[in-house]
């Protein structure tokens, strides 16, 4: 009998091509979260699951009896539940690899377009507001050779390095694993405490997954110590940052500004974000490029293949049910 393999969004046709190859195949066809009830009764008794940012939770999981592998086509993961699927045997992969170049791309223009105040120019010329030249229009801040501090040093971290060092940006970074001397080295990078990193930069990029001990990771006392003329930026996770905190230090003008990819409670932007001409706010494009989500599709759809047929797929999160 074909495995049974479940796809909460519509994806490329090649991608859907190979996992009707290896199964039968059932999709939500909307791309949109499909409801958290439908989800459980589409996943009763299926043996894969390719799931787009819908929350895998227990209670899913002890419906979902056949359940041998879900895939993400993410590098995050934090949508489901490893802890319980590992309890379970169930194999989680995820996209590690494929999007990290494209993700440091839009923080690096996040970066540009908040320090040189991009998207309110472009709101300002619509608006029909630019009536001539004007020598102090729209100032910005300089981006070449500042300090970037780049929080979590991973591959979009070092990635976002090696866009700075074109720039001739002196770079710090902070993580719980220091990288080796000859990475340091080739990216110009100088590991420093937190709170130093928070101290000495202009431009505070946070590169770090969502986990139980990066929640909050950035509050108010975090933000106290930023200079008032820098810059956060963040296009790893919402909840990484306090947002409320964020909101009143920028209120306070604690920091200049800051350029905003991920929210504490996506899709809801907080009502302040939303009026603050000193942020920009997108809304969670890090990967968004055609050649990269086929990528990470594709990859994805390799991931869960792989696990049904028997192998080991390459990018398991949880390598523990293997043991
Ligand atoms: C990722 O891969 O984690 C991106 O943020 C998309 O969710």
């Amino acid at each position: 009998m074909q495995p049974k393999i479940f796809v909460t969004r519509p994806l490329p046709q090649p991608v859907m091509e190979l996992l009707k190859a290896h199964g039968e195949v059932e999709l939500y066809p909307e791309d949109a979260p499909i409801p958290a009830e439908e989800l459980m009764q589409a996943c009763r008794d299926v043996d894969g699951l390719l799931v787009v940012s819908n929350r895998v939770t227990e209670e899913l999981l002890s419906q979902a009896k056949q359940l041998k592998v879900i895939s993400t086509p993410s590098v995050g993961y934090d949508n489901i539940d490893v802890a319980a699927c590992t309890r379970r045997k169930i194999v989680v992969t995820n996209t590690v690899g494929m999007l990290e170049e494209t993700t440091a791309d839009l923080a690096f223009g996040l970066l540009l377009a908040t320090a040189r105040r991009l998207v309110e120019a472009d709101r300002f010329a619509r608006a029909g507001r630019w009536k001539y030249w004007q020598y102090n229009l729209l100032y910005g801040a300089n981006v070449y050779q500042k300090t970037l501090g780049l929080i979590g040093f991973g591959k979009i971290g070092q990635a976002m390095a090696r866009r700075a060092r074109g720039f001739a940006m002196r770079i710090l970074y902070s993580t719980r694993h220091r990288v080796a001397d000859e990475i340091e080295r080739e990216l110009g990078a100088a590991y420093v405490e937190k709170e130093t990193l928070l101290q000495q930069s202009d431009f505070v990029s946070l590169h770090v997954p969502l986990t139980p001990e990066t929640r909050h990771l950035i509050q108010a006392r975090d933000l106290e110590l930023m200079k008032p003329t820098a810059f956060l930026i963040n296009t790893a996770r919402g909840p990484v940052v306090d947002e409320e905190a964020l909101v009143s230090a920028l209120k306070a003008k604690k920091l200049a500004g800051a350029g905003l990819d991920v929210f504490e409670n996506e899709p809801r932007i907080h009502p302040d974000l939303l009026t603050m001409e000193q942020v920009v706010l997108i809304p969670h494009l890090g990967s968004a490029t055609a050649e990269t989500r086929l990528k990470m599709a594709m990859l994805a759809a390799q991931n869960l293949t792989a696990a049904l047929s028997g192998q080991r797929p390459p990018n398991v999160v949880n390598p523990e049910v293997y043991r």
